[in-house]
């Protein structure tokens, strides 16, 4: 079956200065350029969905006092996302992060604002049945509201870093995490760096703890997932790296995209990379997701992923 994707999710206006290099604290620095994006967490793996050839639909909230709303709603309806789930928080700004980029990297401020105003969860008829994606970029609670209206898949990415409830937390198929927050969902004392070895062995105890599914994104270096039946490495294809913001969104858009096609976790999980590693190649955010066209051509670059 083909089924709807409803991300759940937070809408922002990005800010986005490139810099030569990062500011160090103290110290201020002449951006080369500005953009203005739309941006969030919510928004963008709508929109990657969308790329991705899925059906979908994004519930998320505007900000009473934004300027331009209705603009904002007509950007994702033309990339293709269904806005009738979209409301409006009173008295609030409509999100904005504060990003900077440079060589590649980037820096993240979020004021929240309307995406954390919410005077009821998400209908359950408009989750049930469907391939429902949330983060943490808006309350909690309206995540476990999801998790509990019935979804046939719940896809939760942990970004912004932040623990993740048990209850909604057996329901993850799959929970997707980078490094950093797989530590921080896991309740591990890591310093630092995790090294990949550590990585399976935390994603492996969350398995065994009975969570269906979990994907760690691990940058150039693909992905690992785990279910019952094993845990796999995804390689990712070498590619130049422009800007990586947004990329998270851009697997876990895609990753859910698949699935509501009905594609396996491993055939899902290799698009994603592939998806994820082709939005690194160009600036921002939605204007870098690829098309699924683009992903097939790009997919033989992604080796099959091997068991560890
Ligand atoms: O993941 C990237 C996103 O994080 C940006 O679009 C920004 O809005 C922040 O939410
Ligand atoms: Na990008």
């Amino acid at each position: 079956v083909r089924r709807r994707v409803v991300v759940v999710g937070s809408i922002n206006r990005d800010v986005v200065a490139e810099v030569d290099r990062m500011p160090v604290p103290g110290e201020t620095v002449l951006a080369r350029r500005v953009r203005h994006n739309l941006g969030g967490k919510g928004s963008n793996q709508a929109v990657a969905a969308a790329r991705a050839g899925a059906p979908v639909s994004l519930i998320a909230r505007l900000g009473e006092r934004d300027a331009a709303p209705d603009r904002l709603r007509e950007a994702l309806r033309a990339a293709g996302v269904d806005v009738t789930g979209i409301g409006t928080a009173a008295g609030v700004e409509t999100g904005t992060a504060f990003v900077t980029t440079a060589a590649g990297r980037n820096q993240i401020v979020v004021d929240p604002a309307a995406n954390l105003v919410w005077a009821e969860p998400p209908p359950a008829d408009l989750i049930r049945g469907t391939v429902a994606v949330c983060q943490a970029e808006i309350p909690m609670w309206v995540n476990e509201a999801v998790g509990a209206a019935g979804p046939a898949r719940l896809v939760v990415n942990a970004a912004p870093a932040t623990p993740i409830p048990e209850s909604l937390l057996l329901h993850c198929d799959p929970l997707v995490v980078n490094e950093h927050e797989l530590g921080v969902v896991a309740d591990t004392d890591v310093a630092g760096q995790i090294s990949p070895a550590e990585t399976a062995t935390i994603a492996q105890r969350l398995i065994d703890r009975g969570l269906p599914g979990v994907v760690v994104t691990l940058g150039a270096a693909g992905a690992i997932y785990g279910t019952a039946t094993g845990l796999f490495r995804q390689a990712a294809p070498d590619v130049p790296v422009v800007d990586s913001t947004g990329a998270g969104d851009a697997f876990v858009g895609s990753l859910a995209a698949r699935l509501a096609a009905g594609a396996s976790s491993a055939d899902a999980v290799r698009w994603a990379v592939a998806a994820a590693s082709l939005s690194v190649g160009h600036p921002g955010t939605h204007a870098a997701y690829p098309t699924a066209a683009e992903v097939d051509r790009f997919l033989d670059r992604a080796p099959a992923a091997v068991p560890l």
